[in-house]
C-alpha cells in the first residue's frame, strides 16, 4: 500500500501562535460604532467581555502567542488530520487532489472547540464565573459548555434556537453533560425573549434573538461576575480557528505540496471558513495564487445577495454596530437544515476580506448539499454537520470543473463538523420532505430598510 489517506502532525507541531489578518489587510477595518455614531472603546465593550478578550479583539499584531494552558486543552484533539479523499475522488473521475481537514474529531464535534477553549480560559483568568451565549445548530452551545467543564470554576447558561432545540435534542443532552444549562430561545428568562414572543408566538428564533437574550443575560447580572460569549463572528473567534489553516499548510507541505490552488469553506458567522483560509490569505496577500471561497445557504446570502454596511448583530440592537455584510437585523431565516449558517451577518472580517477581494463567495441550495453530504458518508464514511455540506457540495463542484478541464488542481476544505447530531435533516432529505428556499430579493430590501440612515462603512 503505497498511498497516504491521513496525514497527522505531531502534537509538538501544533501552532503556538494565532494568525491576526486585521493587520494585513489592504484596507483598514471599520471599527465598530455605539450609539450616535461614536467608535466603541474597549471600555465599553467591558460590561460584555472580559478585557483579556477585548484586547485581542483590537489587536494589531500579526502574531499572536498562545498561552501554554490553552494549547494543552486544544491537544485533547489537535492536531486534526487532514485527509486525502481518495474515494470521493474515484466517485467523481476527477483528476483533482482533495484534501480535507477534519474538524469533527473534537470532543463537541466541530471546530467550534478552538475558540471555545481559549475564550473559556481568558474568562477564568479574568476572574469571571458564568458564561452566557446563543447557540444555532447546538455545535457551539455544547462547545461552549465543553470548555467550561475542561476549565473549571465556570457555569454556562446557552440559549438554543427554537428550531434547532426542536430538531436536536441530543445537543441539549451534550450540554447538560458537561454540565452546561440549555434553554429555547426566545425564552421568557429576559425582556428581549419576552417581547419576541408577546409579538411573534410561534416565531422559529433566530441566531439574532438568541444573542440579544445572551447579552442581556450577561449584563444584566448584577453581581458582575457573568459576561457573554459568541461562537463567530468577532475578530477574536476568527483569531483563534487560523490553527485550523496553520496545520494544513505544514500537512500539505509533507506531501511535497507547497500551496492548494482552491481554499473552500462554509460560511455562517464566518468562523470555520476564517480558520482555514485565513492562514492561505496572509499567503495570497504576499504573491501567492489561491483562489479562496466561501459558501452559504441559498436562503441566507449574506455574502452574494447582503451589502457591506454597519448593522447591529442581534435583533434586539444590544450589540455595537459592526461593519459587515448584512441581510439586516431582523432577518429571520427560513428553517433549513444547516442551523448554523442562518445568521443576518458575517464577521467584519471575513466582510472585510471579501470586499478587498481576497476571496470570493457562492451559494448553495440546501439540497444540493444533501446530495453531496450522502455522496460523502457514503464514499469517504463520515457523516457530515448539514453546515459542512456547503462545502462538501462547491468542492464537488470544483472538482467537476477540473474533470471538465483536465487540470490536476488541489483543493482543500474544511470539514468543520459531523452530523452525527443531525439525522433528522438526513432523514427528512431521504424521505423527499425537504424544501429548498431562495431569500426574497424583496425582504432583502424591507429588512435593510430599517437601516437606512446608519452610517456607513468604507
Ligand atoms: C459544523 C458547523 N460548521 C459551520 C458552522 C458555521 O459557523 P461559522 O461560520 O462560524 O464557522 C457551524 C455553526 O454552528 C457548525 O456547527
Amino acid at each position: 500500500m503505497t498511498r497516504q489517506k491521513k496525514i497527522f502532525l505531531e502534537e509538538s507541531e501544533m501552532p503556538k501562535q494565532w494568525y491576526n489578518l486585521a493587520p494585513d489587510l489592504p484596507t483598514p477595518m471599520n471599527p465598530p460604532l455605539g450609539p450616535g455614531g461614536v467608535i466603541v472603546t474597549p471600555e465599553m465593550l467591558a460590561p460584555v467581555f472580559p478585557m483579556n478578550l477585548i484586547e485581542q479583539e483590537v489587536s494589531q499584531e500579526r502574531w499572536i502567542d498562545i498561552p501554554e494552558p490553552i494549547r494543552e486543552m486544544l491537544v485533547q484533539w489537535r492536531p486534526s488530520p487532514l485527509i486525502r479523499a481518495y474515494e470521493l475522488e474515484e466517485a467523481l473521475g476527477t483528476p483533482a487532489k482533495i484534501y480535507y481537514k477534519n474538524e469533527g474529531v473534537s470532543p463537541a464535534g466541530s471546530h467550534k472547540p478552538n475558540t471555545a477553549v481559549a475564550q473559556a480560559w481568558y474568562n477564568k483568568e479574568f476572574g469571571i464565573k458564568k458564561l452566557t451565549t446563543e447557540t444555532g445548530a447546538g455545535q457551539w452551545g455544547s462547545a461552549l459548555s465543553y470548555a467550561c467543564a475542561q476549565v473549571g470554576g465556570i457555569e454556562c447558561k446557552v440559549y438554543m434556537v427554537r428550531v434547532s432545540f426542536d430538531q436536536k435534542p441530543f445537543r441539549k443532552m451534550m450540554m447538560e453533560t458537561w454540565g452546561g444549562q440549555c434553554v429555547a430561545s426566545p425564552s421568557t428568562e429576559t425582556q428581549a425573549g419576552r417581547d419576541i414572543l408577546a409579538q411573534f408566538p410561534d416565531t422559529p428564533g433566530s441566531l439574532g434573538i438568541a444573542i440579544s437574550e445572551a447579552v442581556e443575560a450577561a449584563v444584566s447580572d448584577p453581581t458582575g461576575e457573568t459576561r457573554y460569549s459568541l461562537g463567530s463572528v468577532l475578530n477574536h473567534v476568527m483569531l483563534h480557528q487560523t490553527v485550523i489553516g496553520q496545520e494544513a499548510k505544514k500537512q500539505l507541505k509533507k506531501v511535497g505540496i507547497d500551496k492548494p490552488d482552491i481554499v473552500i469553506g462554509c460560511c455562517g458567522g464566518g468562523s470555520n471558513f476564517a480558520g482555514i483560509s485565513f492562514p492561505f490569505m496572509y499567503d495570497k496577500i504576499n504573491g501567492a495564487d489561491i483562489q479562496i471561497i466561501g459558501v452559504e445557504p441559498t436562503s441566507c446570502p449574506t455574502l452574494t445577495k447582503a451589502p457591506f454596511v454597519y448593522d447591529h448583530g442581534d435583533v434586539a440592537k444590544m450589540t455595537p454596530l459592526l461593519a459587515m455584510n448584512s441581510l439586516g437585523h431582523n432577518f429571520v431565516p427560513a428553517p433549513i437544515h444547516a442551523g448554523g449558517l442562518r445568521y443576518h451577518g458575517m464577521a467584519p472580517l471575513v466582510s472585510a476580506a471579501l470586499r478587498d477581494g481576497l476571496m470570493e463567495a457562492t451559494s448553495v441550495h440546501q439540497s444540493e448539499c444533501f446530495e453531496a453530504g450522502l455522496l460523502f458518508a457514503k464514499t469517504e464514511g463520515i457523516i457530515p454537520a448539514p453546515e459542512t455540506t456547503h462545502a462538501i457540495a462547491q468542492t464537488i463542484r470544483e472538482a467537476k470543473k477540473a474533470k471538465e478541464e483536465g487540470k490536476e488542481k488541489v483543493i482543500l476544505f474544511n470539514f468543520s463538523g459531523h452530523g452525527l447530531m443531525d439525522l433528522v435533516g438526513y432523514n427528512k432529505y431521504i424521505n423527499g420532505e425537504l424544501k429548498d428556499y431562495a431569500y426574497p430579493e424583496s425582504e432583502i430590501a424591507e429588512n435593510l430598510r430599517k437601516i437606512e440612515g446608519y452610517p456607513m462603512p468604507k
